[in-house]
């Protein structure tokens, strides 16, 4: 059972990026969604700003019983929603809250669920090898378990970007032989032999690899795929989505679904059956936002963070091919 918590976490989630973001919309107002509630930090700052009212929902079920203390005080202006934000369309509208004027999705895991050793996200404690932000399904130790050799490797590779994903899966394989990989540590301890010391300025070995087996556990590219569709079907014309990413495989896929949804679709003599239609979205900024120097040093884990913004046009929904967006072609049935 989930622990009630009363008083506010000791390390609680600075939220990211939040002052551009509130400068892009303002003045706030009507229907918001926030897909990654966390500790509230955007949900509170949309209400506080002037929304009507804010959808939040967290696949975590433990940030509403951390939200407890203070939630109330919003009263129905505040709809707290277990569930993916790959499903927010519907979601919100089981809700009654379509169309909206503005979604944010803050991607990843949050620093309460990094600094609890036992959720098992960090490899700079030692926890169960969980990394289920759901707290249900498959955990990082099934993954490393059960999974063969080649499909190691291709999970380090495509979500980790790891060049050595080959060398460390072998030696995965080979340590599980003797014993099952249960452990955080166990698994810090498998990279670091595998993989040559960190020179100063370098990102810690096991970075990479923990970083790919979060992605997989939590489908992560799979939901900010789904996440970023079910937007254009619930956003209202002139409603801004706003997503916050913290790695380069996230924003690519971002990045790539405002190019291709705020550029006029045409046909050509190479692609005739495409009908031409108008974009769905327009960029509001050309660039991807990051943090200021002031930010930096308030909250170091903002470093990699960026913002992308785009504006819902009144052209219809229309459909989106994945592999155009980036997502890597994983084939999550080699995990069964
Ligand atoms: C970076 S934190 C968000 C912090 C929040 N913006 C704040 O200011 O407190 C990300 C949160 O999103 C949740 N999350 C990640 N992926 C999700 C998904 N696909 N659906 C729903 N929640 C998700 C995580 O459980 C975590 O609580």
């Amino acid at each position: 059972m989930v622990q009630v918590l009363d008083s506010p976490p000791s390390s609680p989630h600075i939220p990211v990026l939040l002052t551009p973001i509130l400068n892009a919309v303002e003045p706030v107002h009507g229907r918001w969604l926030d897909g990654t509630f966390g500790a509230g930090g955007y949900t509170r700052a949309l209400l506080d700003a002037g929304a009507d009212c804010v959808y939040a929902i967290d696949r975590d079920p433990e940030v509403f019983e951390r939200a407890k203390h203070w939630a109330d005080e919003y009263g129905d202006r505040l709809v707290l929603i277990k569930g993916t934000f790959g499903q927010l369309d519907k979601l919100v509208a089981e809700h009654g809250g379509v169309p909206l004027d503005g979604i944010v999705l803050d991607i990843g895991v949050s620093s309460m669920q990094i600094d609890q050793a036992e959720r098992g996200f960090s490899f700079m404690q030692d926890g169960p090898l969980d990394m289920r932000m759901s707290q249900n399904g498959m955990t990082a130790a099934d993954v490393v378990n059960s999974a063969d050799e080649a499909a190691l490797a291709d999970i380090l590779y495509l979500y980790g970007e790891e060049r050595a994903s080959r060398r460390i899966a072998r030696r995965i394989v080979e340590a599980r032989k003797t014993t099952p990989i249960k452990t955080t540590k166990q698994l810090c301890e498998i990279v670091e032999a595998a993989l040559p010391r960190a020179k100063p300025g370098q990102v810690h070995p096991a970075t990479r690899s923990f970083q790919a087996l979060r992605i997989v556990v939590n489908d992560e590219l799979g939901e900010l795929v789904r996440g970023l569709v079910a937007a254009e079907a619930v956003l209202a014309t002139g409603g801004i989505l706003a997503v916050v990413t913290f790695h380069s495989l996230e924003d690519r896929i971002v990045k790539r679904f405002i190019q291709t949804r705020s550029e006029q679709a045409r046909s050509n003599r190479y692609a005739p059956e495409i009908a031409a239609t108008s974009p769905q979205f327009e960029k509001v900024t050309k660039k991807a936002i990051g943090p200021t120097e002031a930010e930096l040093v308030d909250n170091p884990r903002s470093r990699s963070a960026k913002l992308r913004l785009a504006r819902r046009t009144s052209a219809p929904a229309g459909t989106i091919d994945a592999k155009a967006l980036g997502l890597p072609a994983f084939d999550y049935t080699r995990l069964n």
